[in-house]
């Protein structure tokens, strides 16, 4: 278990060197087993405020986040449900339970939506990259908390049935459900990394 205290400090403006911390960015995984208990409110305080801290071109701060606990998840599937059933009127029960059954998959789901402005320097694809940054950011900070988290999307995230029902505007876009929780079982092991493979000068 990570220590979850003193993970970054700060002198005045300047972020101190922290080897702790750089370890905890490179063993980050996605957990898709996750359970128990939401996020406290501490941890998840530290995981929005992660989020803010994206780059973000002219600070528009194209992003908004929906947190869906408890019983809205339920809603939440029955949203998935209603959507795939405007597509797809003769879905069979089973697929119908499995849908419904997705948000549960975790004590909270966070909608991640980047919300498009119009800016004559910045254009969408900016805005949405810096949204998808904000995105990491959460996963990053959940990790270092301890907390299991995964980014999922699929079909339901672009159908406008769930746009709609979560209320997002014509200028925005669902860009993931951050599914999130306490660890359950072994997470996966971080795999090797060929940078070379990705990486060369440029000659
Ligand atoms: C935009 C986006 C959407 C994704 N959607 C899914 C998804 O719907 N289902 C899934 O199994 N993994 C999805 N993934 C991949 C996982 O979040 C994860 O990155 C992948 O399983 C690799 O695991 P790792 O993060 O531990 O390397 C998505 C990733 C991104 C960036």
């Amino acid at each position: 278990m990570v220590d979850k205290s003193e993970i970054i400090s700060f002198e005045g403006n300047r972020p101190l060197a922290s080897q702790d911390a750089l370890d905890l960015l490179l063993s980050r995984v996605s957990v898709s087993r996750v359970g128990g208990e939401l996020p406290s409110t501490d941890a998840l305080q530290k995981i929005f405020t992660a989020a803010l801290r994206a780059p973000d071109h002219a600070g528009l701060k194209p992003w908004r986040y929906l947190k869906v606990a408890g019983e809205q998840r339920e809603k939440l599937g029955e949203l998935f449900v209603s959507a795939k059933l405007q597509d797809d009127p003769h879905l069979d029960q089973a697929a119908i339970d499995k849908l419904k059954k997705k948000p549960l998959r975790a004590p909270l789901v966070i909608v991640v939506i980047a919300s498009i402005q119009d800016h004559p320097k910045v254009p969408e694809i900016e805005q949405m990259l810096s949204a998808g940054a904000s995105a990491q950011n959460m996963l990053l900070a959940a990790h270092m908390q301890g907390i299991g988290a995964m980014w999922r999307t699929g079909s339901m995230t672009y159908h406008s049935r769930v746009r709609e029902g979560l209320g997002v505007a014509q200028n925005e876009k669902i860009i993931g459900f951050i599914y999130m929780g306490s660890i359950e079982g072994k997470t996966r092991l971080v795999p090797e990394m060929n940078v070379s493979q990705y990486v060369k000068d440029w000659n």
